[in-house]
């Protein structure tokens, strides 16, 4: 008798720059994947991913990779081509994984959700940090009402670098944060507004502020940079019981939970019942697992095709983002003026 789980599913992986290698390491390592064919129109790239995995298939043709027997195929190219190599794929009755952002449009994105359902294929998108042990650490923690009512986020993704061609800082950086933020919150803005500016390139952003407000009153601020001297990965959320400090570039202690608050009472009558009363109580450092998170989104993704269930950062999660990314990108062409948002 065949044992499901034991399947091995035949994946490719388009585009090996800088980030599609590691998802090529991943494939080769995770039992039950056969890691079976690579494709970049750039010779070198492919010579690098041969000479790490000499038994990787390579094709500078993606057309070749669509007609090999793979079952799943992973597209890791420029935000731009994420549309067509995906819909492709799905149109040769592939899985898709694709990077985030899942499209540049949300009528794009919309059109591969239904693609994929016709097709009964899996289409999930790469959002990483969904699958990252302290952002579950903080999902948790926030669903449990230990930190008490949501105030607000920060959010802060900035360093120097790597400036992209075909889409501006917030298409590149943000997907990251919003969906952390759709992920811990568990629901998604009603207005968002941005401003940036372009210093390095004409018309490609280096710089942005993006602010979101949730329906229940959260505000969510995310600044993102290519022009930064500091790498700073940092999501704060400040609760009415507890505050909380995720800090990504911190090597082993990534969470930390500040007992702190303040309390203002109902009612005063004299300065000293007046006078706030602030909190200073212990910080605490939970362990969180030092698992990589792309090796556990790469395994969702491969037990997503074994059991049909739908991926935690699904079409639905990647429109979803893409559809605040344009609400951003509208109000920074309008000066910062906010969007709403009607889901
Ligand atoms: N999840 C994450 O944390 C994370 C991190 C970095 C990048 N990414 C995403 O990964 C994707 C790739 O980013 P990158 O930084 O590796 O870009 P990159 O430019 O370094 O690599 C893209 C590769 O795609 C290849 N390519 C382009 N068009 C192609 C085509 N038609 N056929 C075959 N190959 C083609 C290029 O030759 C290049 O090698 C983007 O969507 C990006 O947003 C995700």
């Amino acid at each position: 008798m065949i044992d499901k789980k034991l399947t091995t599913i035949r994946v490719g992986v388009v585009g090996c720059g800088y980030w599609g290698p590691k998802l090529v390491r991943n494939f080769q390592a995770i039992p039950g994947a056969d890691m079976h064919i690579v494709a970049d129109t750039r010779e070198e790239r492919l010579e690098h991913i041969r000479g790490l995995y000499p038994g990787v298939r390579t094709t500078t043709d993606y057309a070749e990779l669509l007609r090999s027997p793979v079952e799943a195929v992973a597209v890791v190219t420029p935000v731009s081509t994420h549309f067509d190599m995906a819909r492709e794929a799905l149109l040769h009755d592939k899985h898709v994984l694709v990077e985030k952002p899942l499209t540049t449009d949300s009528d794009e994105a919309q059109e591969l959700i239904e693609l994929a359902e016709r097709r009964g294929r899996v289409l999930m998108v790469g959002h990483t940090f969904e699958y990252n042990p302290a952002v579950e650490y903080l999902k948790n923690y926030v669903a449990n009402g230990d930190l008490g009512r949501v105030f607000y986020v920060d959010c802060t993704r900035v360093n120097l670098g790597i400036f992209q061609k075909d889409i501006n800082v917030i298409w590149d950086l943000a997907p990251h944060d919003v969906s952390i933020l759709l992920y811990i919150l568990g629901l998604a803005p009603s207005r968002v507004s941005a401003h940036g500016a372009a210093y390095v390139q004409p018309g490609i952003e280096d710089v942005a502020y993006v602010t979101l407000g949730f329906p229940n009153g959260v505000m969510a601020d995310i600044r993102v940079s290519w022009l930064d001297p500091c790498k700073i990965r940092r999501i704060t959320v400040v609760g009415s019981k507890k505050m909380i400090v995720y800090d990504d570039v911190e090597p082993s202690e990534k969470i930390r939970i500040y007992d702190k608050g303040v309390e203002a009472p109902p009612y005063s009558d004299t300065l000293e019942e007046f006078r706030l009363s602030y909190r200073y109580g212990d910080i605490t450092t939970p362990a969180i697992s030092e698992a990589e998170p792309l090796e556990l989104e790469c395994k969702h993704f491969l037990e997503c095709i074994r059991s049909g269930q739908p991926s935690r950062s699904d079409g639905h999660v990647g429109w979803q983002v893409v559809r605040i990314l344009e609400a951003a990108q509208e109000s920074l062409r309008a000066g910062g003026v906010a969007q709403e948002i009607a889901w």
